[in-house]
């Protein structure tokens, strides 16, 4: 789609098209309906990004909530979003060695308990499964205050990448 096609959309339309470019979350389309005309691709991402930075604290921890595992029970069955799908799939989540399943699994586990909500990262910024858990292992020795922050710019760093996947200048 290009630009002036996103610019055009009836806001209905545009809100069912931008609805998932931050999982779960259609009020973030919501939100940016207003800012249209965008001039560039990258206007439409701040837009995004100023949304997710006007968020309180208890408002951000719920969008991460909205999140899926990598590599748990709804890539199990099936139950992702298309764009999860996209994302797990194209970085090899969906068919890990039993090891690097288990592995992951349970830092997923011990990340849930210690911060109250899914493990985030944007997986194609990541070189796959390695990557992947030793963020997960670093990251375990954040602070809250320091980890929220870090989920956001990561659903930020994903929300780009939809974005840049379906808007061409
Ligand atoms: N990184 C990119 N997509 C996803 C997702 O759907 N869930 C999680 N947890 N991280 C992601």
């Amino acid at each position: 789609m290009c630009l002036e096609e996103v610019n055009d959309l009836p806001s209905e339309q545009f809100i069912k098209i931008f609805g998932n470019v931050v999982e779960h979350t259609p009020a973030a389309a919501i939100c940016i309906l207003k800012k249209r005309p965008f001039h560039n691709v990258e206007a439409i991402c701040d837009a995004i990004d100023a949304y997710l930075d006007s968020l309180s604290e208890h408002e951000s921890k719920n969008i991460v909530q909205l999140h899926p595992d990598l590599a748990g029970k709804l890539a199990d069955t099936g139950k992702l979003s298309f764009e999860s799908t996209y994302e797990q799939t194209s970085m090899g989540l969906l068919s890990l060695s039993s090891e690097n399943k288990h592995k992951l699994t349970l830092l997923n586990e011990e990340y849930k308990a210690r911060f109250g909500f899914p493990f985030v990262v944007c997986i194609r910024d990541t070189n796959g499964i390695n990557e992947i858990i030793r963020a997960i292992q670093h990251r375990l020795n954040n602070e809250i205050d320091e980890e929220i922050n870090t989920v956001i710019d990561e659903v930020k760093k994903i929300s780009r990448l939809r974005i840049l996947a379906m808007v061409k200048e």
